[in-house]
């Protein structure tokens, strides 16, 4: 379902009311919560907010959705992000945090390297997508999200936990559709006015889903956009 906010500060809060809610009930339940954080620049408030929690983190497992392939010292580097405004400010275990290696000069190997990672974490065999307990995702204007660009073959990939994505040439490593769509939840946050045209199309009844990948994602479980009020403007929401 879709929670619309006042303005961003208001997403951000609520983005973390609900990934501690999940984080807790999933340690309750399972005595673990694993996480897959999303990149760009929406989620690093949000992570800023949750490196002032003192929480169980030894209990927290963190994974990335996706990866620019760089550098894990690259600016552009989704990890050196998360690390930054959060990581390095809490206390967890090194063998918690679980980026995707970008140094293989071959982003296939890396991304066949992480999908090893994955499945020996959460004890799956090839052909088994894990769930995630909570997968983070933001959307382009572009309505991509994760690695997931409009009209590339990512979007087809049905076999596999990760493979590489593709912006304009560039490389990336990312989630594939149906890991994604395994999630126990999944929490889109969204902000800005120019996201508007791709929410439009995202929540039309009628749209090509090639074009706007975030129409993709169904999960098994629960599906939450949050969105502030400059990018819900234009979205009909009774
Ligand atoms: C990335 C992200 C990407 C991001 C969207 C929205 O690697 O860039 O994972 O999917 O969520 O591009 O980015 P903004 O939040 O910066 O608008």
């Amino acid at each position: 379902n879709i929670e619309v906010l006042s303005d961003k500060p208001a997403l951000i809060e609520r983005s973390r009311e609900i990934i501690l809610a999940r984080l807790h009930q999933a340690i309750e339940s399972r005595g673990k919560f694993t996480i897959a954080l999303s990149g760009g620049s929406t989620p690093k408030p949000l992570y800023e907010a949750l490196g002032k929690e003192s929480l169980p983190w030894s209990k927290v497992h963190i994974f990335w959705g996706d990866e620019r392939y760089v550098p894990a010292s690259d600016r552009d580097s989704n990890q050196l992000m998360a690390r930054q405004a959060w990581l390095d400010r809490i206390e967890i275990p090194a063998a918690n945090i679980h980026p995707m290696s970008t140094n293989a000069e071959n982003p296939l190997q890396d991304a066949q390297q992480q999908e090893q990672e994955l499945h020996s974490f959460f004890q799956t065999q090839p052909g088994e997508f894990p769930a995630f307990d909570l997968i983070l995702l933001g959307m382009g204007d572009d309505g991509h999200t994760a690695s997931l660009f409009p009209h590339t073959e990512a979007l087809t990939v049905c076999d596999r936990l990760i493979t590489v994505g593709n912006k304009d040439g560039q490389p990336r490593i990312t989630f594939t559709v149906p890991l994604i769509n395994q999630a126990r939840c999944v929490l889109f946050v969204v902000a800005g006015a120019n996201k508007r045209p791709a929410l439009k199309e995202v929540f039309a009844p009628e749209a090509d889903e090639m074009n706007y990948p975030s129409r993709l994602i169904q999960p098994q479980g629960e599906l939450l956009w949050l969105l502030d009020r400059s990018a819900a403007a234009e979205l009909s929401l009774d």
